[in-house]
């Protein structure tokens, strides 16, 4: 089974990465989608979300990632996807992402999985990691290496 996991990556977090990673051990293709949110002011460019998240998963096969403008079902249609697969953190995503997955699937008939974030990642956000990063706190036990060494830069 084919999924597409979508999100804004802004920076990618090791929620992120257990949702992903969780997901390659159960789906035979995953295509992580990156969105291109013109109303979003980002930290990172979507080529650099992109390029992070391709340099994790560079050697694992049925990973692969694309980014993506516009609706998501048209993106997922592109892909041939069977499913689209949202991570859950707690109740409070829940109302949302409940909202996205009706419309989706009255869009263009996708159905939607949920997966619940691992314990430990229940409270981790990217916008967390970008406060406690622009008050000088400890983001390494937050983010993989590779973004920890592309947020000293910002
Ligand atoms: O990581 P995020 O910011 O929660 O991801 C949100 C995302 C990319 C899944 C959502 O913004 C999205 O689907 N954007 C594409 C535009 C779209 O299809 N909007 C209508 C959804 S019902």
């Amino acid at each position: 089974m084919k999924i597409l996991i979508p999100g804004s990556f802004d920076p990618p977090t090791n929620g992120h990465i257990d949702v992903i990673n969780r997901c390659a051990d159960i789906f035979s293709d995953i295509v992580v989608g990156v969105v291109v949110n013109p109303s979003k002011d980002s930290l990172f460019s979507p080529e650099e979300r992109s390029s992070i998240l391709e340099e994790i998963y560079e050697n694992k096969n049925n990973v692969k990632v694309e980014s993506f403008e516009g609706l998501l079902v048209d993106f997922a249609t592109s892909q041939s996807v069977d499913a689209i697969v949202k991570g859950l953190r707690a109740m409070t995503d829940f109302d949302y992402e409940f909202q996205m997955a009706q419309a989706n699937s009255t869009l263009k008939g996708f159905e939607t999985i949920f997966i619940p974030s691992s314990p430990e990642y229940g409270y981790l956000s990217s916008s967390m990691v970008k406060e406690i990063h622009s008050y000088g706190g400890d983001i390494s036990s937050l983010v993989p290496k590779n973004v920890l060494e592309k947020m000293k830069n910002v």
